[in-house]
């Protein structure tokens, strides 16, 4: 059966374009050596309005052409199937993914000029997939000599952005859902890391542990790669390794969220691996969780994400000052962005398909108000460098992030993981279990 949510979507975008034609690429698939490729995960934008997961894919959407929605696609292919397994081929395309006609993809070259012409203008990302690009700029060149016979073509580009991304930025009930269940499946793998977290144990244990969690309940893959960094690991912000062994009286820095139906959770918790926080991270901590607290009672429609930062940034700025990481007046350490030292990071991102996801954060060059239905994260964090030697000792090597996933309600939010323990006697009992 076909998904009534994607054709609902092509009709918004096709409204918002007001004219003209969109094109948009499958993702293209990446060679990790020889005849062996990485995992293929198809585009966002494409996935948001086709629902259609294969490479080699092209979709059109036209205010002009008399089929307003086709997709090129791999045709079917006895012998490649039994090596890759199914297609939908172009009758599938039509059948179970509504197109109202499609061609094999190696017709492309010569049937897109009949998508341009006629369109006054072309929405599509260019610069993104320079082979793409290729595709679509030679189909435009051949589009323009039809003009002597009287039709026209695309004489502007336009950044589907514009139409598409728009879009995507608010999320909808399913989409909500989606996301829901990515980051449930993200709290079950985040409580069994704190309950499982032993001195002597590697970081990669734990991150087999989440993958394992992730997979299990049904998580296609990592939203992005695990971050699993204890000790001054904890303090590196796209620690990648995941190789060291933890001691007693570590904290273990976990930031990590499942992709479930092409959602993203993006979480983070900070424990201690013996189960007790030292006062000096506690001190941290506390912080931390307060700055977090402070933005997310920020968070409600016609707030600005930049607003959101500034709690976080005030709340940390004057902790840093009390502890002496960092010299007051707090308002003279905010203003030349002395903080900046231990927090370096902006406090919140757009969530969704993508980790980061698609939508302007500025509009005419002001913070944009937060609407209803927007997700985006709440990641406040302090890192103090182990070798740091303007820090007071007992604070080196210290990294805490805690980090949440929100969702802009009517009158407010609504802290999508609130499930996962984040008040520091909650991770302590956590990390007893
Ligand atoms: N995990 C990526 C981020 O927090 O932005
Ligand atoms: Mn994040
Ligand atoms: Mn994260």
């Amino acid at each position: 059966m076909i998904d009534p949510v994607f054709a609902e979507r092509r009709a918004r975008v096709l409204e918002a374009m007001k004219s003209g034609v969109l094109v948009v690429f499958s993702a293209p698939q990446a060679i990790r050596n020889n005849d062996v490729e990485h995992e293929y995960r198809q585009d966002s934008d494409f996935h948001y309005l086709a629902g259609f997961d294969e490479p080699e894919s092209v979709l059109v959407l036209s205010r002009v052409h008399e089929k307003p929605f086709v997709l090129f696609v791999r045709p079917k292919d006895p012998e490649r199937e039994t090596w890759d397994g199914p297609r939908a081929g172009v009758d599938g395309a039509v059948a179970e993914f509504g197109a109202v006609e499609a061609f094999p993809i190696a017709e492309l070259a010569q049937r897109l000029p009949d998508f341009l012409e006629n369109a006054d203008r072309l929405y599509y990302r260019i610069g993104r997939d320079r082979a793409a690009d290729d595709r679509v700029l030679s189909a435009l060149e051949r589009t323009r000599p039809r003009a002597r016979r009287g039709s026209s073509y695309p004489t502007e580009i336009v950044d589907t952005e514009t139409v598409l991304h728009e879009l995507r930025r608010k999320k909808d009930a399913g989409e909500v859902a989606l996301l829901q269940r990515a980051i449930d499946i993200t709290a079950e793998a985040h409580v069994a890391a704190m309950a499982a977290v032993r001195p002597g144990m590697h970081e990669y244990e734990i991150e087999a542990l989440l993958r394992g969690v992730f997979r299990r309940n049904g998580s296609e893959r990592p939203a992005y790669a695990p971050i699993v960094g204890s000790g001054a690991n904890s303090t590196i912000l796209h620690y990648h390794q995941n190789d060291r062994k933890m001691d007693a009286g570590d904290l273990l820095l976990v930031d990590a969220g499942a992709e479930y139906g092409y959602y993203a959770a993006d979480v983070t918790r900070t424990f201690p691996v013996s189960g007790e926080f030292t006062p000096p991270q506690r001190r941290i901590y506390d912080l931390v969780l307060a700055a977090q607290d402070a933005s997310i009672a920020a968070t409600k429609p016609g707030a600005t994400l930049d607003a959101v930062h500034a709690e976080s940034v005030r709340v940390i700025t004057e902790g840093l000052v009390e502890l002496g990481l960092v010299q007051g007046p707090v308002d003279a350490a905010i203003s030349e962005e002395r903080y900046k030292r231990y927090y370096m990071h902006k406090t919140s991102h757009y969530l969704g398909m993508d980790v980061h996801d698609v939508g302007r954060y500025f509009v005419g060059g002001k913070p944009r108000p937060l609407e209803e239905g927007v997700v985006f994260t709440v990641e406040p964090g302090i890192y103090v460098a182990a070798h740091d030697d303007q820090a007071p000792a007992e604070y080196r090597g210290i990294g805490v992030r805690i980090e949440d996933d929100v969702l802009v309600t009517a009158d407010g939010c609504r802290v999508l993981s609130e499930a996962i323990p984040k008040r520091r006697r909650d991770v302590e009992l956590a990390c007893r279990k």
